[in-house]
């Protein structure tokens, strides 16, 4: 994001057909009606790991089942799952969009521990089954739109940040959610050389205001396209917060801590100016080096689609999300 966007990094064009063959999944997958992966998985003494399906890299992802879609699923075209898998911002893995999926290829993220800690009455742990198992998991079809002003429209698969956060019972020193992600330089290049990962300082850290954590839009993603999430998309969990620039989505997610004071984020720390701590999506505040009012989406169309769209206030989720700033000054708390 601090390096100038190449147009020669990005992807090309390719048409695919995975939305087709997605759409008859999920409606076999309906039709079975399972609750979850655990579900599927109980009593045939297998992991999610050992399922492995096929796969060009040796990350393995497994089919995951949903019994909830939610009721008021945008309709925008879905992004080909190609492109969600291969077009990457990861810096743990590498600051280009193409070397997440070549660097993540061997993430081991079975056995995992997510802590959730901090001003809570009840502090918890999940094992990397529990992350699937804990929560009725449902799909959400979102747009995520990127600061360096791509987008894309991804269906996630996962459950409320609110009904995990409720599970802990803040207490009333709880102000915001500070989340941090696995800090592991042996498997995560980008954290052991400053080159390859961006010049950050790792471990990445978000937050939000805890009003915004537990808002419905608020989502913690463990798989995408009916699958567990690929290594280079933030496996085994991440946050999805679509009315906020991508950053904020933060990936591969070992700790969620209530805090009292607003955390240091890591992309507002590396240039205040550029990256705020709010980071709503909004057409009428520019990035100080580029325009903020359209974006490219990313399609399934040729190299000269005409994929270049109008930036939403909120990135189009002004109805779910407007009242939590009604009193705020949105160019200086950008
Ligand atoms: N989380 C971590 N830990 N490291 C990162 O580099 N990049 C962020 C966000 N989460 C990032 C991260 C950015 S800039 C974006 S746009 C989204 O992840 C991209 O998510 P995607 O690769 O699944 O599309």
């Amino acid at each position: 994001m601090l390096i100038k966007i190449k147009r020669n990094n990005e992807l090309t064009e390719n048409d695919v057909t995975d939305e087709s063959v997605y759409k008859e999944r999920r409606k076999l997958l309906k039709g079975l009606g399972f609750a979850g992966a655990s579900t599927l998985l109980a009593g045939t003494g297998l992991s999610l790991n050992a399922l492995a399906k096929d796969s060009d890299s040796s990350f393995k992802t497994t089919p995951l089942k949903f019994t909830k879609t939610n009721a008021k699923q945008i309709t925008d075209k879905l992004t080909p799952e190609a492109k969600v898998i291969s077009h990457n911002n990861f810096y743990e893995f590498g600051a280009k969009k193409d070397q997440p999926i070549e660097y993540a290829k061997n993430f081991k993220v079975d056995p995992w521990q997510l802590k959730i800690t901090g001003e809570v009455n009840k502090p918890f742990t999940l094992d990397y089954e529990q992350l699937f198992s804990s929560f009725e998991l449902e799909e959400r079809i979102y747009r995520l739109r990127c600061v360096e002003a791509w987008s894309m429209v991804i269906p996630w698969l996962g459950f409320r940040l609110a009904d995990l956060i409720k599970k802990a019972e803040p207490n009333s020193d709880a102000k915001y959610v500070k989340f941090k992600t696995l800090y592991d330089p042996k498997q995560m290049p980008g954290q052991s050389n400053r080159y390859l990962g961006g010049g950050i300082n790792y471990p990445y850290v978000e937050g939000l205001r805890l009003d915004e954590a537990m808002n419905d839009l608020s989502f913690l993603s463990v798989g995408l396209y009916g699958k567990t999430l690929p290594a280079q998309n933030g496996a085994p969990i991440r946050l999805v917060t679509p009315w906020k620039y991508g950053f904020k989505s933060i990936k591969s997610i070992v700790e969620i801590e209530l805090v009292t004071r607003k955390p240091k984020t890591t992309w507002n720390k590396l240039a205040p100016n550029e990256y705020g701590f709010y980071a709503n999506v909004n057409p009428n505040v520019d990035h100080p080096r580029w325009s903020q009012a359209s974006e490219r989406r990313i399609t399934s169309g040729g190299l000269f689609a005409r994929n270049r769209i109008e930036t939403q206030m909120f990135n189009g989720y002004a109805e779910q999300v407007a009242e939590l700033y009604k009193n705020m000054n949105l160019k200086r708390y950008y």
